[in-house]
């Protein structure tokens, strides 16, 4: 097991059986309690509120921009006795594991739930993972608090705590055949509760080579993880996560989704639609979920939806829908869709009867090919002789085009020579959707049309920058009517509802746009006709979409 070095018991009067085993995992039944050199244990503290209490001491510790990058944000004592409470009642022996344990807040609401509960179980067995040395002394106070409390409670409860990363471990552990072999883990693992660290990982580093070895190609350490676990549950285990949202769509995490919703099934998703209401003492910029799904080929043919904006005690919106109308088994991207309620039913209804794909318009959408700093030596700050404009979020506003920005620290113009011919487009109407909208925007999806006029109109070509969507034509201009109406659309209430549905973040995927349905031809040209050009207002963008779609449908 290599790096999986269980934590041994240096303290001498410490009250701990241990047994080591092979592949170095070292096993632990506490039946007593100690003091550790960061804080004292009061017999009154129960495992979540000493969790708490440590994970504030343990992230003091820590630089905040070490603790940002390794992902080290601990799950508030609120929000872990949330997760716990998502699973079904367990009467036998409990086998947890918490991949990512930090102090252990999530194995304490786990403990504390479990005995709190009128039918017990048997036995707990606690398996906690980390990997920061600043959090593994806490974690085991914690870890024997739950111990004690289990033995107060009746409940025989031993842990292992394995100080070690996970993925190299977790990989390990799939590779061998027998690994169970502890006094209580014969099997896998019957519950999996985390909060898994989230974090970019590359394409040639070890921790992506470690997850294909694994069976998972994946961009992100939280996949990995979730991935990881799932693939450790024994058949019918649970498992509840807290994650980002970003899983649910958008092609890099489309082979996660493949493979985990392959492996499990999914029964409640519950969405804390405030980014920062959950982690609001961290900058956690993500929208969080919580998913509980059970490792079983077999779909159910429900799943429980809830949202709230922050900790509430109950949902603000909960609903039981059909499987396939968060997973439509016939959708080959597997997004995942939230319909709260009956008006996110409605606007889904109303874009999925839409006649048009944009495909069948004979319209592309592409990422802005100019990225800047591979462009750098071709970049001017002024437009001038033998430049294309280039455009960046930043010449879009209010829906209008304000092209050049002198005061920005940005280019507004690109060399148009041979070496840049391939990132520009020749001059003509397009319309560009931003790929990041800034958390206060009212819509995610904000469209402007491109016009080649007034001082744009003297250039052969444009360059888009790379944090824009263009629609076009074969790499070409579009026709102006048909993208007036393309953009009224693109800003509408309706299509906003939609695509909440299934991106919990700010940025807008070129595949979530081509992944839209779209009103025919015939009747975006009709859109832009009864709209006024440039028409801002959002409530006569919702009336003119509104009518023309209801009046074709008659
Ligand atoms: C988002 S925090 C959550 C901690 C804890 N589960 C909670 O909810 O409070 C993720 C934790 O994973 C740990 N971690 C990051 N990479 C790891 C790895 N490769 N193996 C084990 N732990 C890791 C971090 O140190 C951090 O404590």
């Amino acid at each position: 097991m290599g790096a999986a070095a269980g934590r041994r018991a240096e303290d001498p009067q410490e009250t701990a059986l241990e047994t080591t085993i092979a592949y170095g995992i070292v096993f632990r039944q506490s039946f007593g309690m100690r003091q550790a050199e960061n804080g004292t244990c009061s017999a009154a503290e129960s495992p979540l509120a000493l969790a708490a209490r440590l994970g504030e001491q343990g992230c003091a510790a820590l630089k905040a921009d070490y603790r940002s990058r390794m992902g080290q944000f601990l799950t508030p004592p609120g929000v872990a006795a949330l997760l716990a409470a998502m699973f079904e009642p367990a009467g036998g022996e409990v086998r947890l594991l918490d991949a990512g344990a930090g102090v252990g807040a999530l194995t304490a609401a786990f403990v504390e739930e479990a005995l709190g509960r009128q039918r017990k179980p048997r036995s707990l067995h606690l398996t906690a993972w980390e990997a920061e040395k600043e959090f593994i002394g806490r974690l085991e106070l914690v870890l024997e608090r739950c111990v004690e409390a289990g033995r107060a409670a009746g409940v025989p409860t031993s842990y292992v705590l394995n100080h070690g990363d996970m993925l190299k471990d977790g990989a390990a552990l799939l590779d061998e055949d027998d690994l169970f072999r502890g006094p209580s883990q014969s099997r896998g693992f019957t519950h999996a509760i985390m909060n898994p660290p989230y974090r970019k990982i590359n394409t040639d580093s070890e921790a992506r080579l470690l997850l294909r070895r694994a069976g998972l190609e994946t961009s992100n350490l939280y996949t990995g993880f979730l991935w990881l676990v799932a693939r450790l549950l024994e058949p019918d285990g649970q498992m509840v996560a807290i994650t980002p949202r970003s899983f649910c769509n958008g092609p890099y995490f489309l082979p996660f989704r493949e493979r985990f919703f392959g492996l499990m099934a999914l029964e409640r998703l519950h969405v804390f639609e405030r980014r920062d209401a959950l982690f609001a003492g961290d900058d956690v910029l993500q929208e969080n979920l919580i998913m509980y799904a059970r490792r079983s080929a077999k779909r159910r043919t429900s799943v429980v939806l809830g949202s709230s904006h922050g900790l509430l005690a109950k949902p603000a919106r909960s609903r039981t829908v059909p499987y396939s109308r968060v997973m439509d088994p016939a959708d080959p991207t597997r997004v995942v869709h939230l319909a709260l309620d009956a008006a996110d039913d409605d606007a889904r209804r109303t874009v999925m009867g839409l006649s048009a794909s944009l495909v069948g318009l004979g319209v592309e959408v592409s990422t802005g090919r100019v990225v800047d700093f591979r462009a750098r030596d071709f970049l001017r700050k002024n437009p001038g002789e033998h430049t294309a404009p280039l455009i960046y979020p930043l010449h879009l506003n209010g829906g209008c085009m304000h092209w050049p920005s002198p005061g920005s620290r940005k280019a507004n113009a690109l060399l148009a020579v041979p070496e840049t011919e391939d990132l520009l487009v020749p001059n003509g109407v397009y319309v560009l959707v931003r790929r990041f909208t800034a958390k206060e925007e009212r819509r995610r999806v904000v469209a402007t049309v491109f016009r080649p006029e007034g001082n744009l109109a003297a250039f052969r070509s444009v360059g888009f920058e790379n944090h824009l969507n263009y629609f076009h034509r074969k790499g070409g201009a579009l026709e102006r009517v048909l993208a007036e109406g393309l953009a009224l659309y693109l800003n509408s209430t309706l299509v906003d509802s939609y695509f909440r549905q299934f991106s919990g973040h700010t940025q807008v995927n070129a595949a979530d746009l081509r992944s839209l349905r779209y009103p025919s031809k015939e009747q975006l040209c009709r859109l832009a006709a009864s709209a006024e050009a440039g028409a801002c207002d959002q409530a006569a963008i919702d009336g003119a979409v509104d009518a023309t779609i209801r009046t074709s449908r008659r």
